[in-house]
């Protein structure tokens, strides 16, 4: 934390903090991923009133924050008591995705114990745990002793916010909201998840930063795709994950993407926009060139061609260039690989959901 302008929290600040979850009340907070949204994981009004806040239909489960057990040894670090009361059976396989990346944006879901609240988990028998990264969001669960709900901190469908100026512009109506400021989040995206909770086969429920060619090279697991395992599992009505509806991160300017070189494929769903049209375009590329289109104008913005660069800013471009005025945003089409999976997905969500509310598609 430093130089980029975050603001270094006092003990003080972090002793608030806790003190507005013991007292039931909400606290935005800075995580590796997206700021986050937090409550008392044990308490079911602080629960509620997220839903709430948010505008998230109540079935959609949260995510239970907890901290790092102290490491005065590396080699050492047992997470066992940290995740028996949460968690009913802890399998070989989740405690070696737990030593190799946790603390770290990777989540694990699994079958919850008997005490973990219904109201965090839209009722289901299962449980998704996280251990954020972050040094404001340790040092807050650290002191907080207990389990942290936290969604993303934005308006339900929104593009998550990934700076405390963010979440302040999603929430400006709740005037005394807590946010702790920890500057920008260096993933950018949120964290991949992992469901744990079916017993064989580990299953890729949402990807991000660390993928399943990461999780097989580091630990010989094999993480499978809903896709391989269409017909071994079979889908159930409940929206298990919120972000996995088609359409979510989505900003009110129309977004589209645009295959490489095919820019003018991508503007004939919009014959009548003349001009301000953004199209970004990948730092590798010296520009649209002979792309451009006679009359229409374009402006171009540079994004990152690497993976990782471009999730960290991407959030952060969409709200910008949300805010400017543009008739449209064009995106080029990550390439191919399991690393661009991540931006991909949210690209495709925020396309399909984008534009003004009044359009047809089904922004819920
Ligand atoms: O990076 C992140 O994970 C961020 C930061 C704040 O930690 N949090 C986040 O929370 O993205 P949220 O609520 O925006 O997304 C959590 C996702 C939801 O899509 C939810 O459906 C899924 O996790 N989820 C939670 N519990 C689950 C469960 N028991 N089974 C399957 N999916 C679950
Ligand atoms: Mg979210």
């Amino acid at each position: 934390m430093s130089g980029d302008g975050s603001v270094l929290h006092t003990t003080a600040v972090i002793k608030e903090a806790v003190q507005t979850l013991r007292d039931g009340g909400l606290v935005a907070f800075p995580t590796e991923t997206v700021y986050g949204l937090g409550a008392d994981a044990k308490n079911p009004e602080a629960i509620k009133q997220i839903f709430t806040v948010k505008g998230r239909p109540s079935n959609h489960p949260l995510i239970v924050h907890l901290a790092a057990p102290d490491k005065f040894d590396e080699a050492q670090v047992d997470w066992v008591p940290v995740l028996a009361p949460w968690v009913r059976d802890l399998s070989e396989d989740a405690l070696k995705l737990i030593q190799a990346f946790w603390p770290g944006p990777l989540t694990l879901v699994f079958k919850k114990d008997k005490s973990v609240l219904n109201e965090l988990t839209g009722g289901q028998d299962t449980v998704a745990i996280r251990a954020p990264a972050h040094p404001i969001a340790q040092e807050l669960l650290r002191r907080f002793k207990g389990g942290v709900v936290a969604p993303s901190a934005n308006r339900f469908g929104k593009v998550s916010p990934t700076s405390a100026a963010d979440v302040r512009s999603e929430f400006e109506d709740i005037l005394d909201l807590m946010i702790l400021d920890g500057g920008d989040c260096e993933v950018g995206i949120e964290s991949t998840i992992i469901d744990l909770s079916s017993g064989d086969h580990p299953i890729l429920l949402r990807p991000g930063l660390i993928t399943p060619g990461e999780i097989f090279s580091k630990t010989g697991i094999k993480v499978y795709l809903p896709s391989e395992l269409g017909s071994i599992k079979q889908n159930s009505d409940t929206p298990r994950v919120s972000g996995s509806l088609r359409a979510h991160y989505a900003p009110t300017t129309s977004l589209r993407m645009y295959a490489p070189g095919r820019v003018l494929d991508a503007l004939s769903e919009f014959p009548d926009i003349k001009s301000r049209v953004a199209v970004a375009v990948w730092d590798s590329d010296s520009s649209l060139g002979e792309d451009g289109h006679p009359s229409v104008h374009f402006e171009e913005v540079i994004v990152p061609s690497d993976s990782a660069t471009f999730a960290s800013r991407l959030y952060r471009s969409l709200r910008d260039l949300d805010q400017q005025g543009w008739d449209l945003i064009l995106y080029p089409e990550p390439p191919a690989g399991e690393e661009w999976d991540g931006v991909r997905d949210r690209l495709q969500r925020a396309c399909f959901g984008s534009g003004p509310s009044s359009s047809s598609h089904d922004k819920s």
